[in-house]
């Protein structure tokens, strides 16, 4: 069959290097795509929220799959756009609906859910800026560090952590006056700090059945130590070797269940991956919030460890049967390690020249931001290349992916050398 993945990061190759291999795929479209995807599959130029552009796109073409990798397409309601339309009701669309893409467009929605399935997560209250002289007396009642989150989408920036409740309250002002994120916060949920240590857990669901794939732990700070500013992830290991078994098991009944049942329950149309950012605090799991697609650098490291045809689990996964799919996982773990340009995540160049792809040995290259111009490969965004390395453990997998980042160059290349550090 004909297939379009959204999207062109280095999640978007990593699904395009799956779905490639599997026998079921006779022609790949990447849309926009990446120089990676590019040379596995078509390039499309088309914008992930142009829904029209889509559509003609997939008719012209007969896709019959489409695999949504970003949050913004689904947020907006592709799936929904799909489902209601005569022409592309047929498409097997993996990817939630609106309603159940709401989970990760609203923190407060993400957070009632929560409350009314008994998921654990931190307590908190949500506030407008008709309520403002409310969130400061809150914020009063509550212990430093303060958790405050714009309510909307806001590119993972929408979170302060700050020490000091004065300038708590004096940045729940600016929020609320839409002066900080725009209008994603014009709302802003305040929560209760969790002091522990945090990875992700991903979920498949039909809606009714859902499948646990790998754990992974990204590592979002810019600078070794988990220090400076959030990037997107600087590199990802799978899997978590601190989510043994017992805890596995809390996670699955605790939050994994209830939360397939909530959307059973309220009768929401969900196909598609729940990516569940946790926090273990002395062994007990909390939820910090839903993604409703995959997480990047995550997938670098998720679906390479999957054996498992991935293009029959999505048609089982967009037909209700993924009761019938028995997951396979490599033992082995896979370690990524993120590429990004100097500067990133604040001011960075672009167009510098990638040189040495072609001696890395034993690991998997997964774009991110880069282009052919002129023969040439060139760095066009923030976070360039992940290198993924798969091995009987992740220090060996690491070892092995920064081997290979040797071997790589372009000016003012940057990566953290400390992936790990935290784990043993
Ligand atoms: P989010 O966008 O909700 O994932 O939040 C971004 C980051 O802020 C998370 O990855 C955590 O590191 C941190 N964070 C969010 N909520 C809390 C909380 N309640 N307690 C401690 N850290 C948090
Ligand atoms: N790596 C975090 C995310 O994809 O949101």
């Amino acid at each position: 069959m004909k297939i379009l993945i959204l999207g062109a990061g280095g999640r978007e190759h990593t699904f395009a290097h799956m779905i490639s291999k599997s026998p079921k795929c006779d022609k790949l479209f990447v849309a926009p795509g990446n120089a990676g995807t590019g040379k596995i599959a078509e390039n499309v130029a088309l914008k992930v929220t142009d829904f029209e552009a889509i559509k003609k796109f997939v008719l012209e073409k007969d896709i019959a799959m489409m695999v949504v990798g970003p949050e913004d397409p689904l947020v907006e309601g592709i799936a929904d756009f799909f489902m209601h339309d005569e022409q592309l009701k047929h498409v097997q669309l993996i990817g939630p609906s609106k309603r159940g893409a709401l989970l990760e467009g609203s923190k407060e929605r993400a957070k009632e859910f929560m409350l009314m399935y008994n998921i654990p997560t931190a307590a908190y209250e949500s506030f407008t800026e008709a309520s403002l002289e409310a969130g400061k007396n809150f914020l009063e009642k509550l212990k430093s560090p303060y958790v405050l989150k714009a309510d909307g989408l806001a590119a993972g920036k929408g979170v302060l952590i700050l020490n000091d409740l004065d300038e708590a309250k004096a940045e729940l002002e600016t929020m609320l006056a839409g002066e900080k994120f725009g209008a994603a916060s014009k709302k802003v949920v305040i929560e209760e700090f969790l002091d522990g240590i945090e990875l992700s857990v991903f979920v498949l669901t039909d809606g009714k059945n859902y499948k646990i794939l790998p754990t992974a732990k990204d590592y979002k700070r810019i600078g070794e130590g988990d220090t400076g500013l959030n990037t997107g992830g600087m590199g990802a290991i799978s899997p978590v070797p601190f989510a043994d078994e017992e805890f596995m098991q809390k996670v699955e009944e605790r939050i994994v269940k209830p939360t397939v049942g909530g959307l059973k329950e309220e009768n929401i149309d969900y196909k598609g991956f729940i990516f569940i950012g946790l926090i273990k605090v002395k062994n007990e799991p909390y939820v910090i919030e839903y993604n409703v697609r995959m997480g990047d650098p995550e997938t670098e490291v998720v679906l390479p460890r999957i054996k498992t045809d991935l293009v029959e689990v999505l048609e089982k996964t967009y037909h209700s049967k993924l009761d019938e799919v028995n997951l396979e996982i490599d033992e082995r773990a896979a370690a990524t390690v993120m590429l990004v340009s100097g500067g990133y995540p604040e001011n960075y160049e672009k167009g510098k020249e990638i040189t040495g792809i072609e001696k890395v040995e034993d690991s998997l290259v997964f774009h991110a931001g880069t282009k052919i111009e002129n023969g040439k490969l060139l760095t066009s965004g923030g976070r360039v290349i992940a290198i993924t390395s798969l091995a009987e453990d992740y220090k060996k997998a690491l070892k092995k992916s920064y081997q290979n980042v040797e071997n790589l160059q372009f000016d003012k290349m940057y990566y953290r050398k400390d992936l790990g550090f935290d784990l043993s």
